[in-house]
């Protein structure tokens, strides 16, 4: 596949062909992706609680974001590849910010970094486009905030919030995001957005109408079973193949049917 850059993703909205991006954390998933062709990697922030077993993205730290992304950019060499800013890593202070998004830039390979906000963050999407860093915004519902929200909830259904989501949008627009993910908005609202902006829209839970779709890796395969979202499709039932696996192997060892003679070394 040849390497996916801001043009390729710009000239597939122009085009109105639909963008492909998967969130995932690990070499082997992130290969996978590239073999079938999905356009873009986000290293989300959602691997506190699918990869660490937490119950929010918030502890997940910037030096463990470093890592995966090291990882999922080895098996992934061309796929678009963004990184989620975790909690407090971009909030205290501008200065911090920049510097923050400039590691994951050096230390990485990744091409943009994805921040959770509209208007509160585009003083820094301006900064950090002006010094060369692609940013993808983040709107609707944001995980970082779970704490203000009480739970994921559907934005945009009231007049009043479809208007804060629309500010928002246009606050990043104007301060020179190259994507927004519209996370848990009512479909109106994102097709109102996509259709008005020349910014792309990546949906997660925002109908059909956005310029393209994300989903979790672990959701797809059907790996993750703890919370299935409306907005989730599994395309495999992979918990149950590998534990239906795992089960054979135990059995097999306990039964002395593992290893055979052929997977044994000396005969
Ligand atoms: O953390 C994540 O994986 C995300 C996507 C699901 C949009 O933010």
């Amino acid at each position: 596949m040849a390497k996916i850059t801001v043009r390729t993703l710009q000239k597939k909205k122009a085009r109105g062909e639909k963008i492909t991006m998967v969130s995932t954390y690990d070499y082997l998933s992130a290969k996978f992706c590239e073999e079938v062709g999905i356009d873009s990697i986000l290293v989300g922030d959602s691997l506190g609680m699918v990869f660490q077993g937490l119950d929010s993205t918030l502890p997940v730290t910037l030096e463990e974001m470093i890592y995966h992304t090291k990882a999922v950019r080895r098996g992934a060499p061309n796929a678009f590849l963004i990184v989620d800013m975790p909690f407090l890593s971009y909030q205290v202070s501008l200065e911090e910010a920049i510097r923050n998004c400039g590691r994951i830039i050096k230390e990485t390979g990744a091409q943009a970094v994805k921040l959770e906000g509209g208007e509160d963050i585009a003083e820094l999407v301006y900064r950090l486009n002006s010094i060369g860093i692609p940013v993808v915004g983040h709107i609707g519902y944001t995980p970082q905030s779970i704490h203000r929200f009480g739970g994921p909830k559907v934005f945009g259904k009231e007049e009043e919030e479809a208007e804060a989501l629309k500010r928002d949008f246009k606050a990043l627009e104007n301060a020179g995001a190259l994507m927004v993910v519209l996370e848990s908005v009512h479909w109106k609202v994102a097709k109102e957005i996509t259709e008005t902006s020349e910014v792309i829209t990546v949906g997660i839970g925002a109908g059909k109408f956005c310029d393209g779709q994300v989903l979790v890796f672990h959701d797809i395969v059907g790996l993750y079973e703890d919370i299935k979202p409306r907005f989730v499709r599994r395309y495999a039932e992979g918990a149950k193949i590998f534990k239906d696996a795992l089960r054979r192997f135990k059995i097999d060892v306990e039964e002395g049917r593992f290893p055979s003679e052929e997977e044994s070394y000396g005969t």
